[in-house]
C-alpha cells in the first residue's frame, strides 16, 4: 500500500498554464497546455465543485455519496476574464483561477475575506502500478484556522496539526489516536476569521488529509486513485456548513420510528430464548425503561445469515411477538460473510446468480468470518442490492424483527494481515467496474443501504431501522451507526463523547457508543458516568462482548440500577425534545449534537473544547470523564444558564466548577428554552400521553423553541400529518408571554401542557389566555409556577409584580 507523503515531491506533476476555457452553463472548463482541465461546477451560491482530469477527459460522472435531492440553483453568476486570472462571482462567493498555473483563490463575495486559497492547489503522481494517478490538492492553512469533522477519529475535536487517512477498518478495541477505523468520511470544515467552510473530497479509494502535520502552513489531502474532485461549501456559519454537506450527501430518508430513540440493550449474546426473556422481563420488573432487545450472531443456525438456530430459537415468530406485547422491538443481527454451503439456501442462490466477489482472475473472494470460510455479495451491484433486500421478507414480515444490524461490513475478514479483501478484488460499482480499491470504502455502505431498502419494504407502513459499523459520506440517508468495538475504560468515555460530536459535525447524526465498552468490563462507577453520556446521544444502546461479565443495568450494585434507571428516565422524558431534533435533522440536516464551537463560533474560547456540548439546541451537557469526580471544570458558553438540578442560573463565557456527585452530571439549559417533557414510560407509546410539560426557563428577551409531533411511526408525517409547534417566548421584567404557532395537520393526542416556570423573577399576579384572564386558584398548583394550559392556546400572558 502506497502511503505517499505531501513532500515527495519527486513525482509531482502540475497544471500548466490555461490556454482555453468554456462555459457551459452553470459549467466552466479551464483547460491548460499539459492536457489538464479544471471543471468548476456552480452548484449554489455557497457550494462549487471543482473536478481534475490529466488525461483531457473525465471519468464517468458516478458518486455514491451525492444524493439525487441535492439542493441546486444560484442567484447570481458572473464570469470575468481578467488579465492574470478568470474571475467566478455568485451571490455568496468570488472564485479565482489562475492563468498561470491553474491554481484556486476563494474569497467572500460581501467582505472579500480570503476564505480558501490553494497552495500548490491540485497536483499528481502518476501511478505506475496501477494505472491512474495519485491525485493531490494543497491548500493555505490561514491564520489561526480550526479544522473539524472526519467522521469517526478517535482524536481531539480540533484536527489542526494532525494527519489522517480514510480506509475503513475493523478496528478491535481502538484506542484514542488509531487511524483509521470503522468510517471513511473524507469532509472537514475550517474555521478561522470566524467564517467556516468545508471541503468534501469524494474520492472512495484510500484517502489522506493533512491538517498542517507535515509543513506547519500547509492543508492538503490526496488519495491513491480516482479523480481530484471536491466540493467547497461555504457557511459562514459552521452549522450552515454541516447542513449544506447534508443536503448534498443527504438527510435520513425519513424520520426514525420513535422507538429507536428510547433505550436499546444489546450483548453478544442473549441466548436462548429464556435468555433474552429473563433480560427483557428484568427490565419491567425493575421499571428501567427500554424498547429495543438486540439479538447478535447466537440467534443464527451455524451464523448462517437468515437462518434461526432453532434449539436456542425454537420459535423466533411467538417470540418476537411476546416481546412486542411487552414493549420490547427485536433487532437482529446480519452479517455480509456467506458461509460456503451448497446446503444453504442464501450461498447456493447467490452462488447461481453470479452474486459473490471476485479476485482478479476469477476465482471467488473467499475469506473467514464468524460462520468460517465465506463468499461475499457484490453489494456495488444493483441487482445484488434487490436479492438482499428481498432475503428480508421472512425475517421481518413474517417473523417481526423490527429493526436490522449490519456488522463486519468493512467488510471484515479474520485472520489476513489487512483484515479485509485484497485490493484486486473485482466490483460493479453500479456499472463502473472496478477494483477493491475503489469499492472498499463504499462497500459497507451498500450492505446497509441494500439492508434499508429491505426493511423499509417488508415493514412498510412502518419506517425502518438499520444500523450499520462501516460507512463512507452518504451513509447517513439509509441508516444509523455506532462507533464499533471500544473498550470499558475511561479514555474509551472520551472518545465516545469525542466521536459522536465528530459525527454529528460530519453530517451523520444519529451515532452512539457501545455504552459501557465492548471489550472488558467496567466498573459500576464508570458504566453509571457512560449512560449518563449515552442518554445525550442520539443513538443509545448498551452493548459487550459479554465475555467479561454482564453489562446490564443491574449487574453492578444497586445505587448503579437507580441512578441508571433514573438517567434513562430522563431520556425518555426528553423523547419529545429529541424526537423534534430528529424533525430538524430531516427537514434540514442540522446536527443533533453541537460542539460548543458550532454552537458559538465567534467565541474563540471554544474552538478546543472537546468535553461538553449542545444537545439539539438548548441543553448543554458536559459528562463526567475521571472516577472518583465529585464534578469538574467546564466550560459554560455565552450567555444565560440554568443548572437542570439546581436552577440555579449562571453566566457563561467563562469556565466554571460545576458539583455532580455520582448521581448527577453538568446539564444546563438555555435561558428562554422551553423543553417539552413526555411523562416517565417503560416503553414509547406504553402510554396514551395526555399531558406535555413544558419547563420554561425565564429570560429577560426572547427566545423561540419547537416541539414536533406525529403518529410516532409511518409516513403519514411526509403528507403534512404531522404538528410543529413554535413557542416564542418573551420576558420582561414583571411580565412572560408565550406566542404558539402550529404547523401541520396532526391533530396529536395530548390534550394540555404543564407549565413549569423556573427563574420567575416575579410573582404572578394575573393569567390572560387568548384575551381572556383566568383566575388564578384555577390554574395554578399549590404553592407552585406550574399550570395546565389547554395545548392549542396562541398566547398567554403571566403577569406580576417585581419581587
Ligand atoms: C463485532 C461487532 C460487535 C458484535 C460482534 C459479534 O465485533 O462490532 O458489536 O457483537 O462482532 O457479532
Amino acid at each position: 500500500m502506497i502511503v505517499n507523503t505531501e513532500l515527495e515531491q519527486k513525482g509531482n506533476l502540475f497544471p500548466s498554464k490555461i490556454i482555453k476555457f468554456k462555459k457551459d452553463v452553470d459549467t466552466l472548463f479551464f483547460y491548460t497546455d499539459n492536457n489538464v482541465i479544471l471543471q468548476l461546477k456552480v452548484l449554489r451560491d455557497s457550494v462549487l465543485r471543482f473536478r481534475y482530469t490529466t488525461t483531457g477527459t473525465f471519468e464517468n460522472d458516478f458518486s455514491y455519496a451525492i444524493t439525487k435531492y441535492a439542493s441546486t440553483g444560484y442567484n447570481k453568476l458572473v464570469i470575468e476574464d481578467k488579465e492574470t486570472y478568470f474571475e467566478v462571482t455568485t451571490s455568496k462567493l468570488i472564485c479565482r483561477i489562475s492563468k498561470e498555473n491553474l491554481s484556486v483563490s476563494i474569497y467572500d463575495a460581501h467582505d472579500m475575506t480570503l476564505i480558501n486559497q490553494d497552495e500548490i492547489g491540485f497536483h499528481w503522481e502518476e501511478s505506475y502500478e496501477f494505472g491512474g494517478n495519485i491525485v493531490k490538492m494543497s491548500k493555505v492553512v490561514n491564520e489561526r484556522e480550526s479544522y473539524f469533522g472526519l467522521g469517526d477519529k478517535p482524536e481531539h475535536l480540533n484536527l489542526k496539526g494532525k494527519r489522517f487517512q480514510n480506509w475503513v477498518t475493523d478496528s478491535y478495541a481502538f484506542g484514542k489516536h488509531t487511524d483509521p477505523i470503522y468510517k471513511a468520511i473524507p469532509f472537514y470544515t475550517g474555521l478561522h476569521h470566524n467564517k467556516a467552510y468545508g471541503i468534501f473530497f469524494d474520492n472512495t479509494f484510500q484517502s489522506f488529509f493533512d491538517f498542517g502535520q507535515e509543513r506547519r502552513n500547509v492543508t492538503s489531502f490526496w488519495a491513491q486513485g480516482g479523480e481530484m474532485d471536491y466540493y467547497f461549501i461555504y457557511g459562514p456559519k459552521v452549522q450552515s456548513v454541516v447542513e449544506k454537506y447534508t443536503d448534498l450527501t443527504g438527510k435520513p430518508h425519513q424520520l426514525p420510528p420513535l422507538w429507536a430513540l428510547g433505550f436499546h440493550q444489546c450483548k453478544w449474546s442473549y441466548y436462548p430464548e429464556a435468555n433474552v426473556k429473563a433480560i427483557t422481563n428484568k427490565f419491567r420488573e425493575l421499571q428501567i425503561p427500554c424498547d429495543a432487545i438486540y439479538l447478535d450472531i447466537d440467534y443464527m443456525d451455524g451464523f448462517r445469515c437468515f437462518t434461526w438456530n432453532k434449539e436456542y430459537f425454537p420459535d423466533p415468530k411467538r417470540m418476537v411477538k411476546e416481546l412486542a406485547d411487552d414493549g420490547f422491538k427485536t433487532v437482529a443481527i446480519i452479517d455480509p460473510g456467506i458461509k460456503i454451503d451448497n446446503e444453504y439456501s442464501v450461498f447456493k442462490e447467490a452462488l447461481d446468480k453470479d452474486y459473490f466477489c471476485k479476485r482478479a482472475d476469477g476465482p471467488y473472494m473467499k475469506g473467514k468470518v464468524w460462520p468460517g470460510e465465506c463468499y461475499f455479495p457484490d453489494f456495488t451491484k444493483p441487482e445484488v442490492r434487490d436479492w438482499w433486500s428481498g432475503l428480508f421478507q421472512e425475517l421481518i414480515e413474517d417473523v417481526g424483527i423490527q429493526g436490522v444490524w449490519n456488522d463486519m461490513n468493512e467488510p471484515a475478514v479474520m485472520e489476513v494481515p489487512n483484515k479485509t479483501f485484497p485490493d484486486d478484488v473485482r466490483h460493479d460499482y453500479d456499472g463502473n467496474p472496478c477494483s477493491h480499491r475503489k469499492a472498499h470504502n463504499i462497500y459497507g455502505m451498500q450492505m446497509a443501504r441494500a439492508t434499508y431498502h429491505g426493511l423499509k419494504k417488508f415493514n412498510y407502513p412502518k419506517r425502518p431501522f438499520v444500523i450499520t459499523r462501516a460507512a463512507y459520506s452518504g451513509t447517513q440517508r439509509y441508516t444509523s451507526t455506532w462507533t464499533g468495538d471500544n473498550v470499558a475504560t475511561w479514555e474509551h468515555l472520551w472518545i465516545a463523547n469525542v466521536q459522536a460530536q465528530r459525527m454529528a459535525m460530519s453530517g451523520f447524526s444519529f451515532a452512539g457508543s457501545d455504552i459501557g465498552g465492548f471489550a472488558e468490563q467496567p466498573q459500576g462507577e464508570l458504566f453509571t458516568r457512560w449512560i449518563q453520556l449515552g442518554i445525550f446521544h442520539p443513538f443509545c444502546r448498551v452493548h459487550s462482548s459479554g465475555d467479561h461479565g454482564d453489562q446490564e443495568p443491574w449487574a453492578f450494585d444497586e445505587d448503579v440500577t437507580d441512578i441508571v434507571r433514573k438517567f434513562i428516565e430522563l431520556r425518555y422524558q426528553l423523547l419529545p425534545y429529541l424526537y423534534t431534533c430528529f424533525w430538524n435533522l430531516v427537514e434540514h440536516g442540522t446536527p443533533i449534537l453541537q460542539s460548543l464551537v458550532m454552537y458559538d463560533q465567534e467565541d474563540s474560547q471554544t474552538y478546543y473544547r472537546t468535553d461538553e456540548f449542545i444537545f439539539g439546541k438548548q441543553i448543554l451537557v458536559c459528562p463526567i470523564l475521571e472516577p472518583n469526580a465529585k464534578g469538574r471544570r467546564m466550560y459554560i458558553p455565552r450567555g444565560t444558564w440554568y443548572n437542570l438540578w439546581t436552577d440555579e442560573q449562571v453566566q457563561g463565557g467563562k469556565e466554571k466548577w460545576v458539583d455532580a456527585e455520582i448521581d448527577s452530571m453538568p446539564i444546563f439549559i438555555k435561558a428562554g428554552a422551553i423543553i417539552p417533557k413526555y411523562p416517565v414510560q417503560q416503553y414509547t407509546d406504553e402510554k396514551n400521553i395526555e399531558e406535555i410539560t413544558l419547563d420554561i426557563y425565564y429570560k429577560e428577551g426572547k427566545e423561540v423553541s419547537q416541539v414536533f409531533e406525529d403518529a410516532h411511526d409511518g409516513y403519514d408525517y411526509t403528507k403534512g400529518r404531522y404538528s410543529f409547534r413554535i413557542i416564542k417566548l418573551t420576558g420582561k421584567p414583571n411580565e412572560l408571554i408565550l406566542q404558539q404557532h402550529k404547523e401541520g395537520t396532526y391533530e396529536a393526542a395530548f390534550k394540555w401542557f404543564k407549565l413549569k416556570i423556573h427563574g420567575l423573577p416575579f410573582q404572578i399576579k394575573e393569567i390572560e389566555i387568548d384575551n381572556v384572564i383566568i383566575p388564578l386558584d384555577k390554574l395554578i398548583e399549590n404553592g407552585t409556577s406550574s399550570m395546565i394550559i389547554d395545548k392549542k392556546f396562541s398566547e398567554i400572558h403571566i403577569k406580576g409584580n417585581l419581587l
